[in-house]
């Protein structure tokens, strides 16, 4: 039935765009997109709030039959298209409103963007407050009024904040490969020794098996529809799906790369660096007998104060920070290069003029989320300020309704002969296994899962 001839080809590569130049690059930009705060500070906090194992299990799960079939779509609509988010739906159909998917991404992006500088300029600004000492103490009052005093300080909140987008914007400006790809590539192995590091350490604690415990036994009673929203919500923002950032990574993609396979070693590697991150955090936590669930402000409370008490571990609190602040980059990156290949790939701006412009624009949205602290505490949506509205509004609802029609898209719509030509690299792979598989979950599984989980979170059904 499927006939070749009916496929979409890929598309060459337009004169002049820029690529991921190596396989490995690939994989490592793709990896750095994926690893960030998500592991360092969400997945933690999260697991904390919601009961440890039970929300873990919940998590991978998730992010193996909704992150990783919405990774391989992403990847395959980028490719073949050649395009930018919105390009790439105006070309696979064209005359449709299927581009408002990821006309939505693009706003998705902003909204994303400008909470997790604000965390970025957090991470930053306790680099130097680690090195300086001034947040080590093994009283939580301390670290506590320590934090507190940083995000009330409007001035302070929008420095940091800036700090982080000019940095980003350099890199940005660089280009794909000598950008993004370069410093991903030099950063990432800096960020795995660390954390193998803070990990031994943890993990010597006397003490550390109830962390262990916490982490990995679990406990299903607490689980409720909103726990499971929360969870798909997490596999969403940590594999960095539902909004069009990989379907713009998938576009710099070599013809022979094969699809399913780099996603699943990047989803493999991003599960594993987030339970690492685990932990590298709750044995100690438990150690010293503090609460996980402390809520966002584990990383930036908590984790201090441990430290502070942990043999070697003013040593090694500045390096935590600068980890976080490596993976937060690479994510980062992949976050703004979506408007910026938009502007690029869809009105002919030069990429300098790209980058300028997308950076006003954070500097702009950013104050709502870095003064949610100080001068816009009051304004409530909701009954969530505007860094919570942001959190929530992309991870719970944006993210998995992109997904839920980027799965119907390609199932449905783009069809099952372009799936197979995608994953196939047009009948070079012999992976026919793979291939049904995918079309069976992003045909059915996928999407209904999505829509069970998100009108049971949100309490409709
Ligand atoms: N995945 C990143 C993290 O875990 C965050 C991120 C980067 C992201 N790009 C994204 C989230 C795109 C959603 C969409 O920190």
């Amino acid at each position: 039935m499927s006939s070749v001839s009916a496929t979409t080809k890929t598309t060459s590569v337009p004169k002049g765009r820029d690529m991921f130049a190596s396989k490995l690059g690939v994989i490592v930009a793709t990896l750095g997109s994926a690893v960030g705060l998500g592991n360092i500070w969400k997945f933690p906090y999260l697991t904390g709030v919601n009961g440890g194992a039970a929300f873990v299990i919940l998590y991978i799960l998730c992010t193996l039959v909704v992150g990783l079939p919405v990774m391989i779509t992403e990847h395959s609509l980028g490719r073949t298209a050649r395009a930018d988010a919105i390009q790439t739906f105006k070309k696979l159909a064209p005359n449709s409103a299927w581009w408002l998917v990821s006309g939505a991404g693009v706003i998705s992006a902003f909204l994303i963007s400008s909470f997790y500088t604000e965390v970025m300029g957090w991470v930053f600004a306790y680099i130097a407050k680690a090195i300086k000492g001034s947040i080590l103490s093994s009283s939580p009052e301390v670290t506590s009024s320590a934090f507190s005093s940083l995000i009330s300080d409007p001035v302070q909140s929008l420095v940091y904040q800036w700090i982080v987008l000019a940095w980003i914007a350099l890199i940005i400006g660089l280009g794909v490969s000598k950008g993004i790809e370069r410093v991903v590539k030099a950063l990432m192995p800096v960020l795995f020794g660390i954390l193998l590091v803070v990990c031994i350490r943890s993990l010597t604690l006397p003490g550390a098996v109830e962390g262990l415990r916490f982490l990995f036994k679990p406990d299903f009673s607490k689980v409720t529809g909103a726990t499971v929203l929360t969870a798909m919500g997490l596999s969403f923002f940590k594999l960095s799906v539902g909004m069009g950032t990989m379907i713009t990574y998938g576009s710099y993609f070599h013809k022979d790369q094969d699809i399913p396979a780099t996603a699943v070693r990047v989803m493999l590697s991003d599960v594993l660096v987030s339970l690492l991150c685990g932990i590298a955090i709750f044995p100690a936590v438990f150690a010293f007998g503090f609460e996980p669930g402390a809520g966002p402000e584990l990383l930036f409370i908590t984790i201090p104060t441990v430290f502070s008490v942990m043999p070697f571990g003013r040593v090694l609190m500045p390096f935590f920070f600068v980890l976080a602040f490596i993976a937060a980059t690479g994510a980062m990156l992949s976050l703004y290069e979506v408007p910026v290949a938009y502007l690029v790939g869809s009105h002919g701006w030069s990429r300098k003029k790209a980058t300028w412009v997308t950076l006003a624009a954070l500097v702009v949205v950013g104050t709502l989320p870095a003064l949610s602290g100080s001068l816009t505490a009051h304004i409530k949506v909701m009954g969530m300020n505007f860094f919570d509205l942001f959190d929530w509004l992309t991870s719970s609802i944006l993210m998995p309704v992109g997904g839920l029609f980027l799965c119907v898209f390609a199932g449905w719509r783009w069809g099952s002969a372009n799936i197979k030509a995608a994953l196939t690299n047009d009948g070079a792979l012999r992976n026919e296994k793979v291939v049904q598989a995918f079309t069976g979950l992003v045909k059915f599984v996928t999407p209904m899962l999505v829509l069970v989980i998100l009108l049971a979170g949100l309490k409709i059904i």
